[in-house]
Formats: C-alpha cells, structure tokens, sequence
C-alpha cells in the first residue's frame, strides 16, 4: 500500500511542479465550482494519476485541482468517489492516503446530508462532532501496512476540536447558522426508511448521508485531521412526510451552494 501510495504521491508532485497543500478539500455536491475559483491552478483528472478509480456519480468533475484560496495552498478533490457506484471502501479511501503523502495538515470533508435532528431545516449546515459508521464495512479491511497507519486506530480523535472551533468562528464571520452533529454513514443508493431513521436518531445521529465515513476514518488513520461540514439539503425520510428525491437534494445544493462555497473559504482563511 505505501508503495502505491508513494507513486500516486510522486506523480502528483511532478505534475504540481512541487507546490505541496497545505490544506485538502473534498467538494460535495454544491460546493463542486468552488474549484474553479482556485488561483493559479493546476487540474489532474483522477483517470491520469497511477492507481486512482474514476467517479461515475453524475455532477462529479473526477479530478484534482491545486491552487491558492482565501492565501493558502489549496487542493481540492472536485470529485469523489461512493460505495453504492460498487466501489470498494478501499477504492474510496485510497485518494485521501495521497492528500497525507503530499503533505496536506488537514482535510476538510463536505457533502450533502439528510436532517435527523428536527431542530435542522432544510439549507442549515452542521458541522462533524463525530460519525456512526452504518456501512457495515471498513476501508482498512484487509493487510496492513505501519507505514501508513496502525492495524487497530483510535477513533476518538478524528474530529479535533480546534478544526471544528476554527469552523465556528468562520460561519460566525460570515453570518452562516452552523449547527454540530453526528453524521450517520450508510451506503445507499436508496433513501432510508422511516423506521431506520427512527433508529439513527434513537441511536444520536443528526444528519444521514452516503459518503464521507471512509474517508474519514482513512484520514484518521493515516494521521491527518478532519473537519466535517453537511449540507443539510433536505429532512431524512418520514420527518416531513414528504418522498425523498435526488431533485430536492440537488435543487437545495444549488441554492445553498454560494453560502457553503463562502464559508468553506472562510474557513481556509482562518485555519
Ligand atoms: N439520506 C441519505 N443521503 C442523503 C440524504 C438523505 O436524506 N440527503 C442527501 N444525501
């Protein structure tokens, strides 16, 4: 595993011309343009980097783009990759092992998510206190190797404090109501059953969605701390009575993605 990851990392420095990040961003869905507002940037789609998958979810660009945000070295993945497209958690993982090797301090994870918690409403934003992994599966199935991070890793810490405090003061900064929360993993592609999250909020989740987990728990192992940020694009099922639809999802990621892309660069300037 060190060894792909290094000749992924190898070729990324290469076609960087050695600028290294500072801080990695995953772009969920309505935060995808926030790529193309990177300065002086330098795009890879993933199909040209040794040992990457290609995503297949519709609106997601597959590629990684380095440029200066809000002052910092910003790499963004505009792109990522989901259990229910088939992918092993090991495939979705694998792009963040490269962030660390490249040097990134910090991830930042974003995608959209389902309201559990009936304080939310639709267009809010929640940060990560902390995840329940519902997938079943774990990206670190399988041999390891201490190079890259430990056969049995804490996951207490995946969330430090100070990323989500940093996360507060942003949204403070740009008038943005951040609420915290646990996000709920599961695979999908369904939308779940009332009675599952019936479940997920007995259980203490606030938000439910289908990324996000593995990647989380890769970072963690391999030693690079994240911030989580939803998008709280619409209330999981059965709270407002109302079918899930991938249109309302998409519809509210559109209309709240000029909010999210401002407090995310909010964020990289004040970490
Ligand atoms: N459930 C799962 N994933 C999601 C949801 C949801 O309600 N909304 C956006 N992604």
């Amino acid at each position: 595993m060190y060894e792909k990851v290094e000749q992924s990392a190898e070729f990324l420095r290469q076609a960087f011309d050695g600028r290294a990040p500072e801080v990695a961003l995953v772009l969920g869905s309505g935060l995808g343009p926030l790529a193309d507002e990177l300065e002086n940037q330098i795009a890879v789609p993933f199909g040209e980097i040794p040992h990457f998958c290609c995503s297949t979810a519709p609106d997601h660009a597959g590629r990684l783009v380095l440029g200066q945000l809000s002052g910092k070295t910003v790499l963004c993945m505009q792109g990522r990759l989901h259990g229910y497209e088939g992918y092993t958690p090991q495939e979705v993982a694998y792009p963040i092992l490269v962030l660390k090797a490249l040097g990134a301090k910090a991830v930042i994870l974003t995608n959209a998510a389902g309201g559990i918690n009936t304080e939310f409403c639709a267009g809010d934003f929640m940060v990560f206190d902390d995840h329940i992994n519902m997938t079943g599966k774990s990206p670190l199935t399988g041999a390891n190797d201490e190079r890259v991070g430990a056969r049995f890793p804490d996951m207490c810490h995946v969330y430090p404090k100070a990323l989500r405090d940093l996360a507060d003061v942003a949204a403070q900064q740009c008038n943005v109501r951040l609420h915290h929360g646990v996000y709920v993993g599961v695979n999908g592609p369904q939308y779940e059953t009332t009675a599952e999250i019936r479940m997920f909020r007995a259980l203490g989740g606030d938000a439910v969605g289908m990324s996000t987990v593995f990647e989380s728990i890769a970072a963690s192992y391999c030693g690079l701390p994240v911030l989580g940020v939803s998008m709280i694009t619409n209330m999981a099922a059965g709270i407002t009575g109302n079918a899930l639809s991938d249109e309302e999802v998409k519809q509210m990621a559109n209309e709240r993605g000029q909010t999210f892309r401002a407090l995310m660069r909010k964020v990289i300037a004040v970490l």
